[in-house]
């Protein structure tokens, strides 16, 4: 197998925001508990007209320009997400004919929001086996379109983006070094969308009951969400051969500050070197990781042999996590 590193990034987030107050207005909830209880402050929102492809290419686009690669030369497209614009045909498809990437084989990957790391190791092998030069992994969200906007408990949660990483063989030896993945499927009654799909198809039953938003069992998604982040990191830093000394930044999957502090604390990992912001964007599922990284990477917060572990949690349960190191 070749070695694969991530050879550019982009991201794209709609230009409507929702804040805290605002959600004041909407729900019986104050900025107060939602800061304290999850950190975040607002949310970015798709208009009518953005579905998530539409988020997707724009993310692609500055991804490859950032790569310094012609949409023509892509040779896969998968896009992580679990609000595709359709069931079929895939997002990635969608998102295909936007960019005119027409040598790319296309598809998506359902993992929550760990789908961007599910993707990437796909990605990986495709790339390490020779099949690929060049493949573009997305995640893509318009949770917005699945949220429930009177239940409290999870309308204050989620947002919109897109975040794009750009994978070729690596030029000098770093890359990707190690990964663990893991799912739980006893656990899928705790976070999930009930209806739209063939188990309960959509009715007006289904509709009047809001059963095509996410349901959320919050304080077992929390538990289950920080010990499955903290094994996999340790997992994925066994196999790439590091310590946790050796990590230059932690990329989150971004559902909560207080379960990001304390993956941080059981993994007595400093704070300082977890990058985090959900404060500005909330739980993006499948995008939260692509986008901070680029944002990291944007802001020059990232150098050339800085190891980075990505780490993700979400509906399945799917859990997993990634070492790269930047070249
Ligand atoms: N405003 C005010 N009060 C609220 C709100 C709100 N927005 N939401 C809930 N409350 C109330 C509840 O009704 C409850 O009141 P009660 O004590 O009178 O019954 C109280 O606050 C505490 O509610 P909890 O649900 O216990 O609050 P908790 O501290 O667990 O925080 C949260 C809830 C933020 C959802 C948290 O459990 C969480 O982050 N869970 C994990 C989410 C996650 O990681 N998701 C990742 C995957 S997402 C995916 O895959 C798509």
């Amino acid at each position: 197998m070749r070695k694969v590193a991530i050879a550019g990034t982009g991201s794209y987030l709609p230009k409507k925001v929702l804040s805290n107050y605002d959600l004041e207005k909407m729900v019986d909830t104050t900025n107060e508990w939602i800061i304290t209880r999850t950190g975040i402050s607002e949310r970015h929102i798709a208009s009518d007209s953005e579905a998530t492809s539409d988020l997707c290419a724009e993310a692609a686009r500055r991804a490859l320009r950032s790569a310094g690669v012609a949409p023509s030369d892509v040779g896969m497209i998968i896009v992580a997400t679990i609000t595709p614009d359709m069931f079929f045909p895939s997002t990635a498809c969608l998102t295909q004919q936007a960019i005119g990437a027409q040598a790319a084989f296309c598809m998506d990957v359902s993992a929550a929001c760990s789908g961007f790391i599910y993707a990437m190791e796909t990605a990986r092998l495709h790339v390490g086996s020779g099949r690929v030069e060049n493949a573009l992994v997305i995640g893509g969200e318009t949770l917005s379109r699945v949220t429930d906007w009177t239940d409290r408990s999870t309308c204050v949660l989620f947002g919109d983006g897109a975040g794009a990483v750009v994978l070729k063989p690596a030029a000098r030896g770093g890359g990707i070094l190690g990964c663990s993945m893991g799912s739980d499927g006893r656990l899928w009654d705790l976070l999930k969308i009930p209806a739209g799909g063939s188990r309960m198809p959509a009715s007006h039953e289904t509709v009047d009951a809001r059963l095509h938003t996410i349901k959320m069992e919050g304080r077992e998604v929390f538990k289950h969400a920080v010990k499955c982040m903290t094994d996999a990191c340790v997992a994925a830093l066994r196999n790439a051969g590091l310590r946790k000394e050796d990590i230059a930044w932690i990329i989150p999957h971004q559902a909560n500050q207080r379960i990001i502090s304390a993956i941080a604390e059981r993994l007595e990992f400093p704070m300082e070197k977890v990058y985090v912001n959900l404060n500005r964007v909330g739980n993006m599922s499948g995008a939260s990781v692509p986008v901070a990284l680029d944002e990291l990477v944007a802001a020059g917060g990232v150098c050339r042999g800085d190891r980075l572990l990505f780490v993700a949690f979400g509906g399945g349960f799917t859990w997993g996590a990634t070492v790269v190191e930047w070249e």
